[in-house]
Protein backbone atom coordinates (compact mmCIF):
# COMPACT_ATOMS: atom_id res chain seq x y z
CA UNK A 1 0.00 0.00 0.00
CA UNK A 2 1.60 3.37 -0.96
CA UNK A 3 0.04 7.07 -1.50
CA UNK A 4 -0.76 8.14 -5.03
CA UNK A 5 2.81 8.70 -6.52
CA UNK A 6 2.31 12.12 -8.20
CA UNK A 7 -0.46 14.66 -6.99
CA UNK A 8 -1.53 18.10 -8.59
CA UNK A 9 -3.37 20.50 -6.86
CA UNK A 10 -5.17 23.37 -8.85
CA UNK A 11 -7.08 26.54 -7.87
CA UNK A 12 -7.25 30.07 -8.24
CA UNK A 13 -4.59 32.07 -6.50
CA UNK A 14 -5.31 32.33 -2.31
CA UNK A 15 -7.24 29.05 -2.67
CA UNK A 16 -4.96 27.38 0.14
CA UNK A 17 -3.10 25.09 -2.72
CA UNK A 18 0.45 25.99 -0.98
CA UNK A 19 -0.32 25.70 3.02
CA UNK A 20 -1.93 22.29 2.43
CA UNK A 21 0.34 21.04 -0.32
CA UNK A 22 3.07 21.48 1.83
CA UNK A 23 1.58 20.10 5.21
CA UNK A 24 0.49 16.74 2.90
CA UNK A 25 3.98 16.62 1.46
CA UNK A 26 5.36 17.10 5.30
CA UNK A 27 3.28 14.13 6.74
CA UNK A 28 3.91 12.15 3.84
CA UNK A 29 7.50 12.60 3.08
CA UNK A 30 6.84 13.99 -0.36
CA UNK A 31 8.57 16.48 -2.86
CA UNK A 32 6.65 20.09 -2.81
CA UNK A 33 7.11 22.32 -5.53
CA UNK A 34 4.89 25.72 -6.10
CA UNK A 35 4.97 26.40 -9.93
CA UNK A 36 3.56 29.63 -8.88
CA UNK A 37 7.11 30.69 -7.88
CA UNK A 38 8.53 29.98 -11.31
CA UNK A 39 6.08 32.62 -13.16
CA UNK A 40 6.93 34.99 -10.10
CA UNK A 41 10.61 34.54 -10.06
CA UNK A 42 10.84 35.19 -14.13
CA UNK A 43 8.39 38.40 -13.72
CA UNK A 44 10.80 39.20 -10.47
CA UNK A 45 13.76 39.01 -12.68
CA UNK A 46 12.48 41.23 -15.71
CA UNK A 47 11.49 43.80 -13.15
CA UNK A 48 14.97 43.38 -11.78
CA UNK A 49 16.77 44.33 -15.36
CA UNK A 50 14.27 46.89 -16.44
CA UNK A 51 12.65 44.89 -19.32
CA UNK A 52 9.12 45.45 -19.86
CA UNK A 53 6.90 42.36 -18.90
CA UNK A 54 4.68 43.95 -21.80
CA UNK A 55 7.88 43.05 -23.88
CA UNK A 56 6.98 39.04 -24.68
CA UNK A 57 10.28 38.40 -26.61
CA UNK A 58 12.35 39.51 -23.94
CA UNK A 59 10.63 38.27 -21.23
CA UNK A 60 10.27 34.99 -22.90
CA UNK A 61 14.15 34.69 -23.30
CA UNK A 62 14.55 35.17 -19.71
CA UNK A 63 12.37 32.34 -19.19
CA UNK A 64 14.63 29.81 -21.65
CA UNK A 65 17.69 31.03 -19.58
CA UNK A 66 16.42 31.80 -15.59
CA UNK A 67 18.04 29.18 -13.38
CA UNK A 68 15.45 28.87 -10.59
CA UNK A 69 16.30 26.66 -7.89
CA UNK A 70 13.90 25.66 -4.56
CA UNK A 71 15.14 24.27 -1.43
CA UNK A 72 14.78 23.98 2.09
CA UNK A 73 14.34 27.13 4.24
CA UNK A 74 17.53 28.70 4.87
CA UNK A 75 16.38 31.45 7.24
CA UNK A 76 14.56 31.45 9.85
CA UNK A 77 11.76 34.10 8.94
CA UNK A 78 8.67 32.57 8.03
CA UNK A 79 9.78 30.91 4.67
CA UNK A 80 8.60 28.10 3.79
CA UNK A 81 11.34 26.99 1.42
CA UNK A 82 14.19 29.56 -0.49
CA UNK A 83 13.54 30.55 -4.11
CA UNK A 84 17.06 31.32 -5.70
CA UNK A 85 16.85 33.08 -9.13
CA UNK A 86 20.16 32.90 -11.20
CA UNK A 87 21.90 32.95 -7.64
CA UNK A 88 19.95 35.59 -5.68
CA UNK A 89 17.66 34.92 -2.89
CA UNK A 90 14.40 36.24 -4.37
CA UNK A 91 12.13 34.03 -1.83
CA UNK A 92 10.25 37.05 -0.74
CA UNK A 93 11.26 39.36 -3.66
CA UNK A 94 8.54 37.60 -5.78
CA UNK A 95 6.26 38.31 -3.45
CA UNK A 96 5.51 41.98 -3.59
CA UNK A 97 2.93 44.39 -4.83
CA UNK A 98 5.08 44.67 -8.39
CA UNK A 99 4.95 41.22 -8.89
CA UNK A 100 1.82 40.69 -7.75
CA UNK A 101 0.32 42.68 -10.46
CA UNK A 102 2.38 41.84 -13.40
CA UNK A 103 2.83 37.79 -12.93
CA UNK A 104 -0.45 36.75 -14.68
CA UNK A 105 1.05 38.68 -18.28
CA UNK A 106 4.15 37.09 -17.81
CA UNK A 107 2.30 33.78 -17.19
CA UNK A 108 -0.20 34.06 -20.33
CA UNK A 109 3.12 33.69 -22.48
CA UNK A 110 2.78 30.86 -24.53
CA UNK A 111 6.66 30.91 -24.70
CA UNK A 112 7.08 31.29 -20.75
CA UNK A 113 4.71 28.87 -20.20
CA UNK A 114 6.59 26.30 -22.31
CA UNK A 115 9.56 26.95 -20.73
CA UNK A 116 8.71 26.31 -17.28
CA UNK A 117 6.14 23.86 -18.30
CA UNK A 118 9.01 22.21 -19.55
CA UNK A 119 10.83 21.93 -16.05
CA UNK A 120 7.96 20.93 -14.34
CA UNK A 121 7.28 18.35 -15.98
CA UNK A 122 10.76 17.32 -15.63
CA UNK A 123 10.61 17.67 -11.48
CA UNK A 124 6.79 15.86 -11.32
CA UNK A 125 7.64 12.72 -13.32
CA UNK A 126 10.56 11.77 -10.68
CA UNK A 127 7.77 10.67 -8.40
CA UNK A 128 5.83 11.08 -4.59
CA UNK A 129 5.55 14.92 -5.63
CA UNK A 130 2.80 16.83 -4.57
CA UNK A 131 2.52 19.76 -7.38
CA UNK A 132 0.59 22.96 -6.93
CA UNK A 133 -0.22 25.50 -9.77
CA UNK A 134 -3.17 26.62 -12.29
CA UNK A 135 -2.50 23.67 -15.08
CA UNK A 136 -1.09 20.95 -13.43
CA UNK A 137 -3.87 18.71 -13.58
CA UNK A 138 -4.33 19.83 -17.11
CA UNK A 139 -1.49 20.56 -18.76
CA UNK A 140 1.85 19.71 -16.62
CA UNK A 141 1.11 16.27 -15.23
CA UNK A 142 -2.10 15.00 -16.80
CA UNK A 143 -1.09 11.53 -15.61
CA UNK A 144 -0.94 12.39 -11.52
CA UNK A 145 -2.24 9.96 -9.73
CA UNK A 146 -4.51 12.42 -7.82
CA UNK A 147 -5.83 15.79 -8.76
CA UNK A 148 -7.39 18.21 -6.60
CA UNK A 149 -8.64 21.14 -7.73
CA UNK A 150 -9.28 23.71 -4.36
CA UNK A 151 -11.47 26.30 -4.18
CA UNK A 152 -12.85 29.28 -2.41
CA UNK A 153 -15.17 32.43 -2.95
CA UNK A 154 -13.23 35.14 -4.07
CA UNK A 155 -13.96 37.22 -0.78
CA UNK A 156 -13.21 34.48 1.04
CA UNK A 157 -9.34 34.31 -0.47
CA UNK A 158 -9.39 38.42 -0.49
CA UNK A 159 -9.89 38.06 3.00
CA UNK A 160 -7.20 35.61 3.71
CA UNK A 161 -4.19 36.85 1.52
CA UNK A 162 -4.79 39.75 3.25
CA UNK A 163 -4.54 38.45 6.73
CA UNK A 164 -1.37 36.83 5.45
CA UNK A 165 0.10 40.56 4.61
CA UNK A 166 -0.89 42.07 7.87
CA UNK A 167 0.83 39.28 9.63
CA UNK A 168 3.69 40.20 7.68
CA UNK A 169 3.67 43.72 8.55
CA UNK A 170 2.67 45.53 5.56
CA UNK A 171 0.59 48.01 4.67
CA UNK A 172 -2.46 46.89 2.76
CA UNK A 173 -6.13 47.18 2.25
CA UNK A 174 -8.64 44.69 1.86
CA UNK A 175 -10.26 46.46 -0.31
CA UNK A 176 -7.60 46.73 -2.90
CA UNK A 177 -6.38 43.04 -2.37
CA UNK A 178 -10.28 42.01 -3.57
CA UNK A 179 -10.04 44.16 -6.90
CA UNK A 180 -6.54 42.77 -7.81
CA UNK A 181 -7.41 39.09 -7.17
CA UNK A 182 -10.51 39.78 -9.21
CA UNK A 183 -8.04 40.72 -12.01
CA UNK A 184 -5.94 38.03 -11.64
CA UNK A 185 -8.65 35.53 -11.76
CA UNK A 186 -9.67 37.26 -15.21
CA UNK A 187 -6.75 36.78 -16.31
CA UNK A 188 -5.81 33.31 -15.40
CA UNK A 189 -8.91 32.47 -16.66
CA UNK A 190 -9.29 33.35 -19.97
CA UNK A 191 -6.07 32.88 -21.46
CA UNK A 192 -5.61 30.58 -24.49
CA UNK A 193 -2.65 28.90 -23.03
CA UNK A 194 -3.28 26.78 -20.21
CA UNK A 195 -5.59 28.69 -18.80
CA UNK A 196 -6.74 27.79 -15.27
CA UNK A 197 -9.45 25.56 -14.60
CA UNK A 198 -10.39 21.84 -12.96
CA UNK A 199 -9.47 19.15 -15.04
CA UNK A 200 -12.55 16.41 -15.64
CA UNK A 201 -11.01 13.98 -13.44
CA UNK A 202 -10.28 15.89 -10.48
CA UNK A 203 -11.54 16.07 -7.43
CA UNK A 204 -13.32 19.02 -6.31
CA UNK A 205 -12.98 20.95 -2.71
CA UNK A 206 -14.28 24.24 -2.03
CA UNK A 207 -12.50 25.67 0.84
CA UNK A 208 -14.99 28.17 1.73
CA UNK A 209 -16.18 26.86 5.51
CA UNK A 210 -13.19 24.62 6.07
CA UNK A 211 -9.89 25.17 7.82
CA UNK A 212 -6.93 24.32 7.03
CA UNK A 213 -6.59 20.81 8.92
CA UNK A 214 -10.11 19.91 7.42
CA UNK A 215 -8.56 19.79 4.06
CA UNK A 216 -6.19 18.18 4.42
CA UNK A 217 -7.39 15.31 6.19
CA UNK A 218 -10.36 15.17 3.49
CA UNK A 219 -7.28 14.75 1.08
CA UNK A 220 -5.81 12.27 2.92
CA UNK A 221 -8.88 10.48 3.20
CA UNK A 222 -9.33 10.58 -0.75
CA UNK A 223 -5.66 9.22 -0.72
CA UNK A 224 -6.23 6.45 1.72
CA UNK A 225 -9.66 5.64 -0.18
CA UNK A 226 -7.02 4.83 -3.52
CA UNK A 227 -4.92 2.84 -1.92
CA UNK A 228 -7.82 0.89 -1.02
CA UNK A 229 -8.96 0.13 -4.52
O1 LIG B 1 0.02 30.64 -7.16
P1 LIG B 1 0.65 32.02 -7.34
O2 LIG B 1 -0.25 33.15 -6.92
O3 LIG B 1 1.99 32.12 -6.70
O4 LIG B 1 0.87 32.16 -8.92
C1 LIG B 1 1.38 33.31 -9.50
C2 LIG B 1 0.89 33.43 -10.93
O5 LIG B 1 1.51 32.44 -11.74
C3 LIG B 1 -0.61 33.28 -11.14
O6 LIG B 1 -1.24 34.54 -11.31
C4 LIG B 1 -0.77 32.48 -12.38
C5 LIG B 1 0.59 31.90 -12.66
N1 LIG B 1 0.67 30.45 -12.61
C6 LIG B 1 0.33 29.79 -13.75
O7 LIG B 1 -0.09 30.40 -14.74
N2 LIG B 1 0.46 28.44 -13.82
C7 LIG B 1 0.90 27.74 -12.75
N3 LIG B 1 1.05 26.41 -12.85
C8 LIG B 1 1.23 28.43 -11.55
C9 LIG B 1 1.08 29.79 -11.50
Amino acid sequence: MKYPNIIAIDGPAASGKTTIANQLAEKWGYLFFDTGVMYRAVTWLALHKNILTKDEALVTDLADRIKIDVAPPSKDDGREYDVIADGIDVTWKIRKNKVDSQVSRVSAYPGVRKALTKQQRRIGLVGKVIMVGRDIGTVVLPEADLKIYLDASVEERANRRYKQRVDRGEDVELRKVLKKLKKRDNIDSTREVAPLRAAEDAVLINTDDLSIAEVVSKIENIALSMMKE
